[in-house]
């Protein structure tokens, strides 16, 4: 596991290599082994084949930004997509239930750590692992604009959008993105021990 942890890395560049959805689907469903907060299970995950990914950024992009991007050949080559979503409703609903109450978590504006998103980036993380030990290359593409478009392409707009996840065989190319130019104190540096 910390091989698998250290080794992955977002891959920006495919080769066009087609992931076959059957598998895919298994392995989404494998990745749902997750943790979930309250076992609300309001986690789901959307395939899109090598056939959709074309469509798929037609909606989660722009065509200005299709015609700047220099990573977006790269990306576009990739074999498939998940798209992760959660369901909010199913989380109030939970925590209204006679066990949970107490929290006082039955309204959204209540959370201070809205667990929909954390079930989704615990689901994320163990697909990323997965894919990478299936010797598969991906990146997580946040959400932070276009969620309506996606959301309702994929036919679930009642869905919170937390990321997608584009997945390939890397070719080896792409622009070096900046983020990883950053000057970011050390992984031992980020762990304290509180006496
Ligand atoms: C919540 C989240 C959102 C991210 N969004 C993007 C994104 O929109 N585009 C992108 O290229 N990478 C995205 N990344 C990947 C990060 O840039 C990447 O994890 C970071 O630079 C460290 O690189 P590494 O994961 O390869 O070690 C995201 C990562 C996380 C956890």
């Amino acid at each position: 596991m910390a091989q698998l942890l250290a080794r992955r890395r977002m891959t920006r560049s495919f080769d066009g290599t087609p992931v076959d959805s059957d598998w895919l689907d298994d392995l989404c469903a494998t990745a749902l082994w997750s943790p979930t907060a309250g076992n609300c299970a309001g986690v789901r995950m959307y395939t899109v084949g090598a056939e959709r990914v074309g469509a798929y950024f037609e909606r989660a992009t722009d065509a200005e930004w299709r015609e700047r991007a220099a990573r977006f050949e790269g990306l576009r080559r990739a074999g498939a997509v998940v798209v992760v979503t959660s369901r909010p409703q199913d989380y109030l609903d939970r925590y209204d239930e006679s066990d949970k109450r107490a929290s006082g978590l039955a309204s959204r504006d209540a959370w201070r750590v809205p667990y929909w998103h954390t079930d989704a980036a615990m689901a994320a993380m163990s697909l990323l692992l997965l894919l990478e030990e299936r010797g598969w290359s991906a990146t997580l593409w946040g959400n932070f604009r276009h969620d309506g478009d996606v959301l309702a392409w994929i036919g679930a707009p009642d869905e919170a959008l937390f990321g997608s996840i584009l997945i390939g065989r890397a070719d080896g190319g792409g622009v070096r993105p900046r983020s990883l130019d950053r000057d970011v104190p050390s992984r031992a540096a980020r762990v304290r021990r509180v006496d």
